[in-house]
């Protein structure tokens, strides 16, 4: 076992992270862990662009910005949170530039902006109440702006000598007495656990879209961090809103970025007709993600999806009509995704999609300042912070828009950076460990690698990828729901059994897929629960048996936290309103 002490450890080196890592600056040491090198993180695979209101292109105010972002998460989102993000989003990007981020630019060299689902502003800007029509306030970088972005933070995360742990997998988070004092990691290079003994610990370590079959994330995406601190007891947020992107490419999920649409792309049935008219009057193909990805999946259960080869369905992305110049400019990264994984020349035909899990909208709680909360009080878990993906803030609500997650990340990944600083600054210190720090991972690992069962790995995890996108999918009914939760039993008992070909412990890629298969199980235990238990239909959260959203009964956050050998518990807390009360959510 090998013990290191540093100020703050931070699991996870994406964007959140990254941004958090800028904040920590001498005498205070940092060390971030991940189990890929930093820029393989998945914030290098946001595509369209981060959102600010600008008005770079046309008039804009943060207030609209905060209004589309609290009517897209169907009003469950934190109406303070969202108020703080946007205000600081301008400041935020401003910043990025400062710290050397290559964005895209207008003809007079001010940073380019497009339009996004959700994103708009009142047609008659003197008349508030005017109907809203789409405005252009997504920054990018052609359409890799997460790399850009992942790329601009490491360099200045290096800048402060922070020390990077690459290929260290996190299998535990200390929380003793009260406070959070470090992390438990396989280093997979040597097959050793590392205690990581800390006064401040934050998880940055994003999503969960492995837990389905089609999703738009990176192999590594399994929601280890979310996962592990689900099993120590403490409490995942609003678990059950699941964002599919509706353009992943057919069959694969990799993501064909929105930004397609907002440089006006069309979306097209077998009839060739641009069908979002009919669900989305006024924005149509720039309507929010929930309400495209169930216009999608509307019109393949109604007979106008196209067919495929294998008898699977899709609709078609139509980017034939747009200038040459745009595609090779602004969209050159989907282009040739199409053209590499399907074989289809956009400038010519349009690029089968269908809805791709994309983003988790629930988390681990946390206040405004990235700090751990425990309850409907809001308490404290002191030492513990949380930010982007894998956080609940909750200023995505039941639905995200798109590229207010790039946003998140460096708006929160600064304040918990900064919150963390001031924790330090107040003379926090190193806490005692347990004394048997270690026992949990080694126990973990040790079962596995000593397994003599007769399951493997990856037909565990592909049961378990296929059942999530069957029952817990766009639509969910009770009855799918619960039997979801009989297969979750049934693969925890087969988890068990398994046996692991490779019992050595030098890079056992084996080993490690094994840990993230329990993870993805405790995930989807949580997701699966909160959407049965929540008897309404909100954002992504589309249950067929309740169709309606219920403001009476069910305006408030879910919260599950872990029982063994029992089913979770499920408890609530309300959601903060400053000035906007519910309203019908049409488009
Ligand atoms: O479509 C996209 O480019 C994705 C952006 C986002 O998820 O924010």
């Amino acid at each position: 076992m090998q013990e290191h002490r540093v100020d703050v450890v931070i699991v996870g080196s994406g964007g959140a992270g990254l941004r958090a890592a800028v904040e920590i600056t001498p005498p205070y040491t940092c060390a971030v862990l991940s189990k890929v090198h930093p820029l393989r993180s998945h914030t290098g695979a946001a595509q369209g662009g981060v959102c600010a209101a600008l008005g770079n292109e046309e008039e804009d105010s943060w207030e609209w910005h905060a209004y589309d972002t609290i009517k897209g998460s169907d009003f469950l989102g934190d109406q303070d949170a969202i108020e703080l993000m946007c205000q600081d989003a301008i400041r935020a990007i401003i910043e990025l530039e400062h710290m050397g981020m290559p964005f895209s630019r207008r003809p007079d060299g001010r940073i380019a902006q497009r339009r996004f689902g959700g994103h708009t502003k009142p047609e008659n800007p003197a008349d508030p109440n005017s109907r809203r029509i789409p405005v252009r306030r997504a920054c990018y970088s052609a359409d890799r702006t997460g790399h850009a972005m992942l790329h601009t933070l490491y360099e200045n995360a290096l800048k402060n000598n922070v020390r990077f742990f690459s290929e260290f997998f996190v299998t535990d988070v200390i929380v003793y007495n009260g406070s959070c004092r470090g992390v438990v990691a396989l280093d997979i290079r040597s097959g050793e656990l590392h205690v990581f003994h800390a006064k401040a610990v934050l998880f940055a370590t994003g999503g969960y879209g492995r837990v389905y079959q089609v999703t738009s994330n990176a192999h590594a995406g399994t929601g280890d961090g979310m996962a592990v601190v689900y099993r120590r007891g403490i409490p995942l947020e609003d678990m059950e809103f699941v964002q599919f992107h509706p353009t992943g490419l057919w069959r694969l999920g990799v993501l064909i970025s929105e930004a397609a649409r907002g440089e006006g792309g069309i979306l097209r049935n077998k009839h060739g007709e641009p069908f979002m008219e009919r669900y989305a009057p006024t924005v149509k193909d720039l309507a929010p993600r929930d309400l495209v990805s169930r216009a999608i999946i509307t019109e393949i259960r109604e007979g106008r999806g196209i067919e495929a080869r294998d008898g699977t369905f899709y609709v078609g992305l139509d980017l034939t009509h747009l200038p040459e110049q745009v595609l090779r400019e602004k969209l050159p990264e989907i282009t040739g995704f199409a053209q590499m994984y399907l074989g289809v020349d956009p400038r010519r035909e349009w690029i089968p999609v269908q809805p791709t899990v994309h983003y988790a909208m629930g988390g681990i709680p946390t206040d405004v300042d990235g700090r751990v909360v425990l309850d409907a009080n809001n308490t404290v878990l002191r030492g513990m912070y949380a930010a982007g993906e894998v956080a609940c803030v909750s200023v995505h609500g039941a639905n995200r828009l798109g590229t207010n997650s790039l946003l998140d990340l460096i708006v929160f990944g600064r304040r918990a950076g900064k919150a963390i600083m001031e924790y330090l600054r107040s003379g926090a210190d190193w806490e005692e460990l347990p004394a048997d720090v270690l026992e949990f991972s080694r126990e973990r690992i040790e079962r596995l690698r000593s397994g003599s069962g007769q399951e493997r790995v990856a037909p565990l995890r592909k049961e378990l990828q296929r059942s999530m996108s069957e029952y817990v999918g766009v639509f969910r009914t009770e009855q799918q729901l619960l039997q979801m939760t009989s297969i979750l039993q049934d693969l925890r008992q087969r988890y068990q059994r398994l046996r692991l070909q490779d019992t050595g412990r030098q890079f056992n890629t084996e080993l490690v897929e094994a840990l993230e298969l329990e993870n993805l199980l405790d995930v989807a235990e949580a997701i699966t629960y909160s959407a049965l238990n929540r008897r309404e239909s909100r954002g992504a959260h589309a249950r067929e048996d309740y169709p309606k959203r219920d403001d009476q009964n069910w305006l408030k956050h879910t919260l599950i936290r872990k029982r063994e050998g029992a089913e979770p518990e499920i408890f609530y807390k309300p959601v903060r309103i400053t000035r906007y009360q519910p309203v019908e959510r049409t488009y």
